[in-house]
């Protein structure tokens, strides 16, 4: 790179200009999706995609990026998407975004964020108070459900496990429990730690999703019989494909029987902790020894973002540590300032600019009137759903997920699977709605999350509609 690109790539001028032109075509592209004007999803062949962005590349003539960027996109803020667990984020976050960006303060150590450290210790605060915690709670924000899973788990192995496996590796089996349903990111974290297969006891669930937990103690035996140390047990809530939350106060109860480690992990529905309504889903979360929730699923912000909160904040400070028995330690200094000792990133971006704005602008209230919606909506379009014979459930919903599909008395399940894919298929080519799929027990089924703040059970019977039509078409 020479000197002139240098001084053009960093000119105030340049930002300036490009920055209030991306700001009005951002917020005409806000005003278009949020009416549905046009489309949520254009689809395009990812072979035809590709190409695209290779000739553009290559293109000296090509026309502006953002706006380009805009038309090839999935427009979440569209009432009729439907589709994928991610926010339809709040506008100001798209503020604290570009404030993040251009300061860049990687926060790993005080100086190098200490607004940001000092607001996220404001909002973990916040959030703990909300879960139900005391005042030895603490936490922290990090990169993503997955991330913060993978790091509650190896909180609790240091916790639980007499042996000092970070600093010595494994010396016997260790396992954790977590229900048949809970996201594939467990199932990975406890890989990562060297569990393998066998260290993943998969409780079954019941017919509505939701973990057995009457199977608790027959599985705990086994694997004990077996030489397994199980030091830690999940409650999803909700599990991903289906929304159904785990008995957390069961759950909680087991943990404490067996002096194990309960972990919830509410990256989509922890936010119902906001809800008035709808919190008592997550009765016994205060019992947790650590939860996690995502900013960038239910509460409206943009990816990614996601609390770890504890109920001991000794626990969340030391994961990393070398030490083996900290909390037999006297005077441990908490160092909530100093978030790389706490997180699995060294550099992370400010995310906690986007809690603290919302809850600064719009208080807890914001939440819990979305979380609410939203998983009214859901009851609204089961009932829709449950109301016309064209469609069946796969379980009630409990939160603003749900699984259905379009049936014909006489087709048998694997027909049936056949043409729910092949409605779901074509309704992305479509475009008018975006909907996704899921298989739960070999029966293939369209899936929503109500994400969106707009969507109304209008569009929803819309869809309904559409999915008849395009059924009878493939028919
Ligand atoms: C229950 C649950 N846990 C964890 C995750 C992973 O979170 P992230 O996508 O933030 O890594 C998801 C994502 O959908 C989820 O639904």
């Amino acid at each position: 790179m020479n000197k002139t690109s240098l001084s053009f790539a960093y000119d105030p001028d340049s930002f300036r200009s490009q920055g209030i032109k991306l700001i009005d075509l951002i917020a005409a592209h806000l005003n278009n999706a949020m009416k549905g004007d046009q489309k949520p999803i254009h689809w395009t062949p990812l072979e035809e995609e590709l190409r695209f962005w290779e000739a553009y590349m290559e293109d000296a003539t090509a026309s502006d990026f953002f706006p380009e960027i805009l038309r090839r996109t999935t427009h979440i803020h569209h009432p009729k998407y439907v589709g994928h667990q991610v926010a339809a984020t709040a506008p100001i976050t798209t503020l604290t975004g570009m404030v993040s960006s251009l300061l860049n303060n990687g926060m790993a150590i005080y100086e190098m964020g200490m607004a940001p450290s000092a607001i996220e210790r404001v909002v973990i605060d916040r959030i703990c108070k909300q879960i139900g915690y005391a005042g030895d709670s603490g936490g922290f924000l990090t990169s993503g459900g997955s991330l913060a899973n993978l790091t509650a788990l190896l909180s609790a192995r240091k916790a639980i496990v007499k042996h000092d496996v970070w600093n010595e590796g494994h010396s016997q089996p260790l396992g954790i429990m977590v229900c048949e349903e809970s996201h594939y990111c467990v199932d990975r974290a406890a890989k990562i730690m060297g569990l393998g297969e066998k260290g993943i006891i998969k409780i079954p669930s019941t017919q509505d999703f939701s973990m057995n937990v009457s199977l608790l103690e027959a599985y705990f035996n086994k694997a004990t019989s077996e030489g397994i140390e199980v030091f830690a047990i999940i409650g999803s809530a909700p599990s991903t494909a289906t929304g159904a939350y785990d008995n957390l106060e069961a759950i909680g109860q087991f943990a404490r029987q067996k002096k194990i480690w309960f972990h919830v992990d509410g990256a989509h529905g922890g936010a119902a902790i906001y809800s008035k309504k709808y919190k008592a889903l997550l009765q016994g979360i205060e019992d947790a020894d650590s939860v996690v929730i995502d900013g960038h699923k239910m509460l409206l912000m943009p990816t990614i973002t996601t609390a770890l909160l504890f109920k001991n904040k000794a626990h969340a400070q030391n994961t990393f540590s070398q030490q083996a028995d900290y909390l037999l330690e006297e005077n441990q200094e908490d160092i909530w300032y100093q978030s790389g000792k706490m997180t699995f990133e060294c550099t992370k971006t400010m995310m906690c600019l986007h809690w603290y704005v919302l809850l600064k602008n719009y208080g807890e209230q914001l939440f819990d009137e979305y979380v609410t919606r939203q998983y009214d909506l859901a009851q609204s379009f089961a009932k829709l759903l449950v109301d016309d014979p064209c469609f069946e459930l796969a379980t009630h919903p409990q939160s603003n997920i749900l699984c259905f599909r379009w049936i014909v008395p006489e087709k048998s399940n694997k027909e049936l699977n056949r043409l729910n894919a092949a409605i779901r298929q074509q309704l992305l080519e479509d475009g008018e709605f975006y909907i996704v799929q899921t298989k739960l027990r070999g029966i293939t089924y369209l899936r929503t999350s109500l994400m969106n703040p707009f969507t109304t059970p209008d569009h929803l019977t819309q869809l309904m509609e559409k999915i008849k039509t395009v059924a009878k078409s493939i028919n």
